[in-house]
């Protein structure tokens, strides 16, 4: 076989049979494809699509190009969440914590910034020293010791997806329903799970705009889990504007540490919880949803999940002193307000842009190789259905480089909609896949 021709078939719309698939992939992990082939057949897939039997292979192709891990030595459930992405979604970094703290095992492989959208392994490392790539032996100990650990996929677990995803983010070639599927539960069937609970973001700010797009997304995900014999449910979630009210790495994890003290921004507090109530569930921790609705806030008002989450950073090599002193994060050096030209009712927002605007500032990577500058951040002051009037703050830019401040300020600007009459607020929970 040859990835020249499987391109070409791709391109023109033929269907791969499996071992074309394990080809792909078991080439381009070992190095043998180059990326700028497998940058093609992403777009040609992205663009002809890739049917349920192809999608099955990928998905198995991407899990077995690395080691399957189990973990028979920790005792209980284990469980995760994964969120398709969006701009200010943290919530990995709040119910990881809560989660181990109730006597759960949390084994998270997560993924940088993706297009648009920020990652959860760069924003755990705005924390001094926190490493992200630890070997198996050292995520098992930790695991074993605290319940939480938080890596990215690496030479061992899931290293096509390593490889591919970061190859996307920089090709445009994310919002596929079939490599959004492979990428993540390729990374999610490696971890020795029991059961996932799935956050698949829908509207203006999520790779699945539609509704319809983010349950289709959901069904297929939550159906391959449970082929694999893992419980699963999807939840689908707005992202119509921003989750809290901040995007930025470092920005998100005091956000995130302030949810943990009983704090911070109402929905993204709401989400946490409700999202780490499922975990419980399926973790056979309570017996019902709402069981682990009164456990998470538990958890929370009692101090625990905020202890657990400082436990983490500090065996992950994390200074856990930025708990308490959000000083030791990186901060930027230069903050800008972008101001309200218009009255009325925000009715909407193109929310996809916010996230555009923050990596153009530093806070996302246009090549593979670029670093992330992790003390940018946007703070989101109005919400949908807030009234305004012309010259209120609608943002604060944090910023150290000036280089793209207009472009990032305009795209801002442009990216709220506004309207005479006030709209009646979505639901943060729009539906349940699999419940
Ligand atoms: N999260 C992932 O891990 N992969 C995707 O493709 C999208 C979101």
């Amino acid at each position: 076989m040859r990835a020249v021709d499987l391109i070409r078939k791709k391109r023109d719309s033929a269907e791969h049979s499996r071992e074309e698939i394990d080809f792909l992939i078991s080439g381009y992990t070992r190095g043998e494809i180059p990326d700028y082939q497998m940058a093609s057949w992403l777009m040609a897939t992205w663009i002809r699509g890739l049917s349920g039997a192809e999608i099955a292979s990928l998905t198995e192709a991407m899990l077995h190009s690395g080691e399957v891990i189990t973990f028979p030595e920790l005792p209980g459930k284990k469980v995760d969440k994964h969120s398709t992405g969006g701009v200010g979604d943290k919530t990995s970094l709040i119910l990881a914590p809560i989660v181990a703290a109730g006597g759960l095992t949390v084994p998270m492989i997560s993924g940088r910034g993706l297009g648009h959208t920020g990652g959860t392994l760069d924003k755990l490392e705005a924390i001094p020293g926190f490493n992200t790539a630890l070997t198996l032996a050292e995520f098992r100990k930790i695991l074993g010791e605290c319940g939480m650990g938080l890596i990215g996929q690496t030479a061992e677990i899931a290293p096509a997806d390593k490889k591919i995803y970061a190859l996307r983010d920089v090709t445009s070639t994310v919002e596929n329903i079939g490599l959004i599927c492979a990428s993540i539960m390729s990374k999610k069937l490696a971890e020795g799970i029991d059961a996932l609970v799935l956050d698949v973001k829908t509207g203006s700010g999520a790779f699945m705009q539609k509704e319809e797009d983010a349950v289709r997304l959901a069904a297929l995900m939550v159906e391959t889990a449970r082929r694999m014999g893992k419980k699963a449910v999807a939840l689908i979630t707005d992202m119509d504007q921003p989750l809290g009210r901040f995007a930025g790495h470092s920005h998100e994890v005091i956000e995130s540490i302030e949810v943990l003290r009983g704090r911070g921004a109402k929905d993204l507090r709401e989400l946490s919880i409700e999202l780490s109530a499922w975990m419980f569930y399926l973790g056979d921790r309570t017996k019902s949803v709402d069981e682990g609705l009164v456990l998470a806030e538990r958890l929370i008002a009692s101090g625990e999940a905020l202890e657990k989450f400082k436990q983490g950073i500090t065996l992950q090599g994390g200074d856990a002193r930025v708990v308490d002193d959000y000083e030791r994060l990186p901060q930027a050096r230069n903050h800008k307000e972008v101001t309200s030209h218009a009255n009325g009712y925000l009715t909407a927002t193109n929310c996809m842009e916010f996230g555009v605007a923050l990596a153009m500032l530093g806070g996302g990577r246009e090549k593979k190789e670029d670093a992330i500058d992790p003390a940018v951040g946007l703070e989101f002051h109005k919400r949908i259905g807030d009234r305004i009037a012309s010259g209120e703050t609608l943002v604060t830019i944090h910023y150290n480089s000036d280089a793209k401040l207009s472009e990032a300020t305009e795209r801002i600007e442009k990216s709220f909609v506004f309207g005479e009459h006030p709209l009646a607020p979505k639901k943060l929970v729009r539906r349940l896949v699999g419940a």
